[in-house]
């Protein structure tokens, strides 16, 4: 079957050490995987090591079809959604990512299955005094107080939740000017998602009131707001499978969930997904920083 690549948007290939490797460990996923007519999106996150050429130079072992998705504005801005909506994922059975890791040494892959990466949103208020006297800075003091008990006396203990509030910029004594709070909120299942941004939002707008202020929240729904990276159980366990007949038992391990986030989630709200990591850490070539790092 023929395996026509998508148009790149973009093309940001890093030099990157496991370019082999994740080439081979693509190949092979998607090989083992494919059957006749299985169509199979691949994308390739943070490192961009998937060198879609290699991929493309070994297209004959390949069974179905795979999509492979180039995608702009991954860290903030939602790219994945967008390229939903342009219907990158038409005839789509299952996805898979790979996303270098500082964490762990090369030779070995990480997953884990269930909810690997959290749900993030970011908020920000804007509180204004609505009456003589009323004052921001009191009715941000104690919505801040409020929100601080969304995660320790609402959330289940055992379902890990974020709420931090992270700015404050005051109206430097400007009454007319308003005071605004910033903050971002974290969750591992879609319900716990939505619930911390509705309890946010009510607590946002509602206790600034008691001060006798006024104040509207946004969530920036169309830039950063990622629902919880969520691996499909038979996704998980072909990676699995795939990476321990490539590198052995050693060469697999599952990995803890993290409170980052990934706009991958979107695809993998939508198909079963597989999202992985590759170790890329080696001391002695002093390959120890993170993916953000410049250095
Ligand atoms: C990708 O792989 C091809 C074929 O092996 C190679 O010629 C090319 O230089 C590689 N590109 C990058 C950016 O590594
Ligand atoms: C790290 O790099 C060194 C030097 O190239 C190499 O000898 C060693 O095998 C590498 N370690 C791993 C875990 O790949
Ligand atoms: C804080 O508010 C002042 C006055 O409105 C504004 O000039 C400044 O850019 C704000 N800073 C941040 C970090 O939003
Ligand atoms: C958000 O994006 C949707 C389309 O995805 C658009 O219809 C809507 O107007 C956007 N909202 C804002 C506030 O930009
Ligand atoms: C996540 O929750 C929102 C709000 O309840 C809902 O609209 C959306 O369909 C849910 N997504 C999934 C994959 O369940």
């Amino acid at each position: 079957a023929a395996s026509p690549l998508m148009d790149s948007r973009r093309s940001v290939l890093l030099l990157l050490l496991l370019l082999l490797l994740v080439a081979t460990l693509m190949v092979a996923a998607a090989a083992a995987f494919l059957e006749d007519d299985v169509v199979l999106g691949a994308v390739a996150r943070l490192g961009k090591g998937a060198n879609a050429s290699i991929l493309k130079a070994r297209e004959r072992h390949l069974k179905g079809t795979v999509k492979l998705l180039f995608q702009p504005a991954e860290e903030s801005g939602a790219g994945a959604k967008r390229m939903i909506e342009d219907g990158a994922l038409e005839g789509v059975e299952a996805i898979f990512a790979v996303h270098v890791s500082h964490q762990h040494p090369t030779s070995v892959v990480g997953s884990r299955t269930g909810p690997l990466l959290a749900g993030c949103g970011f908020f920000k208020a804007h509180i204004l005094a609505r009456r003589a006297g009323a004052d921001p800075v009191l009715a941000a003091s104690s919505t801040i107080i409020s929100l601080q008990s969304l995660v320790s006396r609402e959330a289940d203990p055992l379902d890990s939740q974020v709420v931090s509030v992270a700015m404050v910029n005051g109206s430097g004594g400007d009454p007319a000017a308003p005071l605004v709070l910033g903050g971002t909120f974290r969750a591992f299942s879609n319900a716990s998602f939505y619930t911390l941004r509705r309890r946010i939002e009510e607590v946002m707008t509602l206790q600034p009131r008691v001060h006798g202020c006024e104040a509207s929240v946004d969530f920036f729904e169309n830039q950063s707001f990622y629902p919880p990276t969520v691996n499909h159980p038979r996704m998980y366990a072909h990676v699995k499978a795939v990476a321990r007949a490539l590198l052995g038992d050693a060469g697999y391990r599952d990995v803890p969930p993290m409170m980052g986030a990934e706009d991958f989630s979107f695809y993998s709200q939508a198909v079963p997904a597989g999202f992985y990591y590759v170790g890329v850490r080696n001391e002695t070539l002093g390959s120890v920083h993170t993916g953000h790092s410049p250095y």
